[in-house]
């Protein structure tokens, strides 16, 4: 085909399969990853539920939570295996979509991985909150709003990519054509890359379309704040942050990062991140080295002063990405402005948490006194003696 026909036609999303026919590697790498796991076909493939569908169990879970919920547990809508079409998330906590005149809706139950346990979500209003609408576009690819569709289920290549028809089309000669109709976030300014990953891992409001949480319209390449209104403490969210605006709900990273001192120096996600895994050993959350490794990259020399001063050990990410935000059990995922937290801290505004007392718990009713041991430690030394006259060094 020539470029001109191709070029002509109307940019479209192609899938997955396509791309991997000229990038398996790429293909095979990110099938690894959670961001292909996100959605997934629970009527073709059953094993995809991470555990069994058993309404006396899940009703004598709901039970235990009678008091905070707004229809009674022996109520609750439980759909049977048969009747979930595809499941949301497998890591940290499992939803279920199910199919209900003709639109699809997240059915009020939620399987909390971790913890082993079942807990209700929108009870009451599960089946006036549309699936695709409220959370369509971080979770597949290629949403329609008004045809009711999506492209491919999970975040695929062209989630971050962008359409793919022109770039696929072209003939594997037409080097220099497919560059440029396709989305390389590498080549992008990094700020601007940063926005890809800032669509879906963030919290806000659709600019352009009314009760969408994720940015309806926004393309890879564009300007996110044009499509998005991202959540504040100040701006009244406090279900989702700490009133000094870190994150203490899911899916924010890119709200912590943009106050951290790595987002001033152009520190972003994919520094850290891998999103497809070529030539570099899997680690828990995709970082390209595990646990201090990961800051050890960068950060080869730190101060032996203050809080490094008095730990023997170098967890890096214990104290400067304390587990301080929820995604199904308080305290389960991460922090990301890495900025350790101090007692004092909670001292002034309990309803902080700190990055100390997942350690210290035997201090945890006198924050205080852990305060003041950590200041007096912390004390740089003074210069000791008489003043020395340099002439004395001869
Ligand atoms: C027919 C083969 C073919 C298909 C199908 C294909 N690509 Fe490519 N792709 C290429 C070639 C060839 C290049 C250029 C390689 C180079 O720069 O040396 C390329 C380059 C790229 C680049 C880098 C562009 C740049 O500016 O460096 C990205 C990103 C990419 N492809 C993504 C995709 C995605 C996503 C899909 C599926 C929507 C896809 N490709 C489908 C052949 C293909
Ligand atoms: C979560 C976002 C995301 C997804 C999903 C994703 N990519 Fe990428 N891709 C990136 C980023 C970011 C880069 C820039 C290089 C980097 O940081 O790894 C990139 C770079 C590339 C490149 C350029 C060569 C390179 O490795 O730098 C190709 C080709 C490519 N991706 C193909 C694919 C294909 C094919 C898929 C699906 C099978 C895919 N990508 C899925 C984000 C993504
Ligand atoms: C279209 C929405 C979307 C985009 C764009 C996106 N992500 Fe994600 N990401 C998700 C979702 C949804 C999950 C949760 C997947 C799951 O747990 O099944 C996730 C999970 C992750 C994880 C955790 C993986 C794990 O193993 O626990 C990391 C790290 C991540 N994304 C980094 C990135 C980076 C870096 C970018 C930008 C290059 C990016 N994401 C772009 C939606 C997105
Ligand atoms: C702005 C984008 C966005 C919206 C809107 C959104 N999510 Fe997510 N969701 C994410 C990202 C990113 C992650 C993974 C990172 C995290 O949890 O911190 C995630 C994680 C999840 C997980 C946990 C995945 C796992 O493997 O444990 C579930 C379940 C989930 N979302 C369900 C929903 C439902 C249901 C909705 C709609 C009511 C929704 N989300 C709306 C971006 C979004
Ligand atoms: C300076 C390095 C760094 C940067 C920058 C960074 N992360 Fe992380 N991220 C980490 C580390 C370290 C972990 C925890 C890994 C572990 O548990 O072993 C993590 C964990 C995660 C997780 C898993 C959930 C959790 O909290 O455990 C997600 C999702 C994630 N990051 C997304 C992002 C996104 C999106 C961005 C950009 C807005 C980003 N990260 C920027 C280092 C970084
Ligand atoms: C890609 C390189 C890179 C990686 C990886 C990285 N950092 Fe950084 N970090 C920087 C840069 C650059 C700065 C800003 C300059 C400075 O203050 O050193 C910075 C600043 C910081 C600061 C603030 C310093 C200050 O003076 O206030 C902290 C804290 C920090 N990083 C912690 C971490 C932790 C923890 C990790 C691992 C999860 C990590 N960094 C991984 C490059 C990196
Ligand atoms: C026990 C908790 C703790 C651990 C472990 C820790 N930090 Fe820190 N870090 C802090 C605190 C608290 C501060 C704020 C300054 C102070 O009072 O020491 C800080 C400050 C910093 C700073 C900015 C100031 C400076 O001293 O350069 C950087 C960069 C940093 N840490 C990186 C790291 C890296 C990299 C690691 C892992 C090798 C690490 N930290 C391990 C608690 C910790
Ligand atoms: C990962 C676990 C861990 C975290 C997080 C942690 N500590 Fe510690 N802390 C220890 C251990 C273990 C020791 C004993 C000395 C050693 O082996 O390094 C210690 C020693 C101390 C001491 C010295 C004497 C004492 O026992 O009272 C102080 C003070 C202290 N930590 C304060 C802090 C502060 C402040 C933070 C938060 C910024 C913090 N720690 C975070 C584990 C931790």
């Amino acid at each position: 085909m020539d470029t001109k026909a191709v070029l002509s036609q109307d940019k479209t999303f192609v899938g997955s399969d396509t791309c991997k026919m000229c990038h398996l590697e790429h293909y095979d790498s990110w099938k690894m990853t959670q961001h292909s796991r996100m959605i997934q076909d629970a009527s073709a493939n059953r094993d995809v539920l991470v555990t069994a569908i058993d309404e006396k169990r899940i009703r004598e879970d709901l039970a235990k939570l009678e008091k905070k919920l707004k229809v009674p547990s022996s109520e609750i809508y439980i759909p049977t295996e048969d009747e979930i079409l595809y499941t949301i998330g497998s890591q940290w906590k499992q939803r279920f979509i199910v199919k209900k005149d003709d639109t699809l809706f997240i059915s009020p139950i939620q399987y909390n991985v971790e913890t082993d346990r079942w807990v209700n979500y929108h009870e009451a209003d599960w089946n006036k909150r549309p699936w695709l609408l409220k959370c369509g576009g971080c979770h597949v690819t290629g949403t329609d709003l008004e045809k009711q569709t999506f492209t491919e289920p999970g975040v695929a290549c062209e989630s971050c990519h962008g359409k793919g028809s022109w770039h696929a089309a072209l003939p594997k000669t037409a080097v220099f054509e497919k560059r440029q109709t396709i989305v390389n976030p590498a080549k992008l300014p990094s700020g601007v890359a940063q926005q890809i990953c800032g669509s879906c891992h963030n919290r806000g409001k659709a600019k352009k379309m009314k009760g969408a949480g994720w940015p309806v319209g926004y393309e890879p390449g564009k300007a996110l704040s044009a499509f998005y209104n991202q959540v504040s403490y100040a701006g009244g969210k406090k279900k989702y942050l700490y009133s000094n605006e870190f994150s203490k709900g899911h899916h924010q990273q890119h709200i912590d990062w943009a106050q951290s001192p790595h987002s001033k120096e152009g520190v972003t996600c994919t520094s850290c991140h891998y999103v497809h895994q070529i030539g570099i050993p899997q680690t828990r959350s995709q970082t390209q080295a595990a646990g201090s490794a990961q800051c050890a990259q960068c950060h080869e020399m730190v101060n032996r002063n203050g809080a490094h001063a008095i730990h023997s050990f170098a967890n890096c990410v214990g104290c400067h990405l304390p587990r301080i935000a929820k995604s199904a059990e308080i305290g389960d995922i991460r922090s990301h402005t890495f900025i350790a937290l101090l007692p004092q801290e909670t001292i002034d505004d309990p309803t902080i948490p700190n990055s100390c007392t997942s350690c210290h718990k035997h201090k945890d009713a006198d924050l205080e006194k852990l305060q003041a041991a950590y200041e007096k430690l912390t004390q740089r030394p003074r210069p000791q003696g008489e003043i020395i006259n340099p002439v004395d060094y001869k």
